[in-house]
């Protein structure tokens, strides 16, 4: 059942949770604080925790507060201001609540208790991902805002605060870039953000009408979800409405000039050329840059793109959108028949500088990427499945490929140069050719957390 956040009997539930969660809070920046606690001073650290929501003017929101503020925005342009979400790490629970309590509590949520660091994921030994996420981190506060100057200026009120108990391993900004019909992209050029589980009534109304859909047997694809693909009770409090959920954060650096120039190469390759072109940056994410999704159409600039999401891959094959494709790899819609169970709320963000319409040559090998972001009910069953049985699984989706299908050419950790098939002409099943692509997004760090209820943050110093 989708939400109705205008209705009172729902508050509850709504202030029980942190927002952020069930709708992206949708700010310009962020900073990404990871912060751990200092020897004997859990006591302090639980107090300023507190402080985080107790305070009048609180820094982190529930789902309740985020909702409000986006009405009064929508309605009267009543700047929402700051946002702050807080994430704890198993690490951290151990630090604020001891180790037998923490395992005991989170027992069955191995990867969890294991940390990003310990992950099967097929990633990058620990020892070279950047040092600053090499530690242990316990806490991530996520802070949100589109004033730059008042987030940097937060920081550094956290910063000055929390010295004597805290120490700031590392702080990340985000920011959201776009392209010139003003949406959002990531570092590749390409429309990010499209397709997310809907979790509320006037999400899904306006999803209707974007898509001109007047009856629901006309869905090709059903964004809607239910809370329960998010949230989790939260262990540590008794009290039913208090949920939590799993965090996924993950540095991936974009190698912007590397990408761009294999797919000129590619392109030249498979002797696609004049508009025919840009299909090959689509065959790799399944999407053209605008949003237009390979498998609907073999040519960029389809209207309301950047919003478009009611497909599915019924078409019999790859000869539109390929196998390897990385839409398709995490998420194969109606060919996966688990597939909506497995659905993330992905809450990443750009990070580093986007000099729109730049030669190649002048295009950033690396300092620019995305901080990958995802709440999820199960680490296991979703971040972890998608990661490791989909985009690393050269073998999956299985059924008849040209080839194999390949690993996702984004986000697939496995070996560098990869092979994947490609249709030269859109749709035309005997124009499959093969080729390789090399993997340019690389991860130099992340970290599972657990995005605790409200009552644990406001009741933590008791
Ligand atoms: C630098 C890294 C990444 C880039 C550049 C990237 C880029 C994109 C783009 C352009 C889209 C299409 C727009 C949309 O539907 O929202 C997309 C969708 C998606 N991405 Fe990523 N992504 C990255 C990392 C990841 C990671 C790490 C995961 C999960 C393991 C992931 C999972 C997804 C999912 C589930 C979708 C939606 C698929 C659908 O429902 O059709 N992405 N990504």
């Amino acid at each position: 059942m989708l939400i109705n956040q205008y209705n009172p009997q729902l508050r509850s539930e709504l202030e029980a949770i942190q927002g952020n969660i069930l709708k992206g809070h949708g700010r310009k920046y962020t900073a990404h604080v990871f912060l751990k606690g200092k020897k004997g001073q859990r006591n302090s650290t639980a107090f300023w925790i507190s402080e985080l929501v107790n305070k009048e003017e609180s820094v982190v929101k529930s789902g309740y507060q985020q909702l409000k503020a986006n009405h009064l925005f929508k309605t009267q342009k009543i700047d929402g201001g700051l946002f702050g979400g807080f994430y704890i790490s198993f690490e951290g629970y151990i630090f604020l609540e001891g180790k037998d309590k923490a395992q005991r509590l989170f027992s069955g949520n191995t990867s969890f208790i294991n940390g990003m660091k310990r992950a099967a994921l097929n990633d990058p030994e620990p020892s070279k991902w950047d040092e600053v996420y090499q530690e242990n981190c316990h806490f991530m506060l996520l802070l949100a805002d589109d004033s730059k100057s008042t987030l940097v200026n937060q920081v550094e009120k956290i910063k000055r605060e929390t010295s004597s108990f805290l120490q700031t391993l590392h702080i990340e900004y985000g920011n959201a870039i776009f392209n010139k019909n003003k949406a959002a992209i990531e570092h590749f050029g390409y429309a990010d953000g499209i397709s997310q589980p809907l979790f509320f009534e006037d999400e899904f109304e306006k999803y209707l009408n974007d898509h001109r859909i007047r009856n629901l047997k006309d869905l090709k694809f059903d964004p809607r979800a239910e809370g329960k693909l998010v949230l989790v009770k939260d262990k540590f409090v008794d009290e039913p409405h208090s949920k939590g959920s799993f965090f996924v954060y993950r540095k991936l650096e974009q190698n912007v000039k590397g990408f761009k120039k294999a797919e000129a190469e590619l392109a030249e390759k498979l002797h696609l050329i004049g508009v025919d072109e840009e299909r090959v940056g689509a065959m790799i994410v399944g999407r053209f840059e605008d949003g237009t999704p390979v498998e609907v159409s073999g040519h960029e600039g389809m209207m309301g793109a950047e919003r478009f999401n009611d497909f599915d891959y019924t078409f019999n094959g790859e000869s539109k959108c390929p196998f390897h494709a990385h839409i398709r790899k995490t998420n194969p819609r109606n060919t996966e028949k688990e597939a909506a169970d497995r659905r993330m709320a992905r809450r990443g963000i750009p990070f580093g500088e986007y000099k729109p319409d730049i030669p190649i040559d002048e295009m950033p090998i690396g300092g620019v990427g995305l901080l990958f972001m995802s709440f999820q009910a199960s680490l296991e069953d979703q971040f972890e499945h998608i990661q490791k049985n989909w985009a690393n699984n050269s073998d999956f989706p299985q059924g008849k490929a040209y080839d194999k299908p390949g690993l996702d050419l984004i986000i697939g950790q496995g070996k560098s140069l990869a092979k994947g098939a490609y249709a030269t002409e859109w749709g035309n099943p005997t124009s499959m050719k093969s080729a390789d692509f090399n993997h340019f997004v690389s991860m130099r760090g992340g970290e599972y957390f657990f995005a605790p209820s409200m009552m644990y943050l406001k009741t933590i110093n008791i």
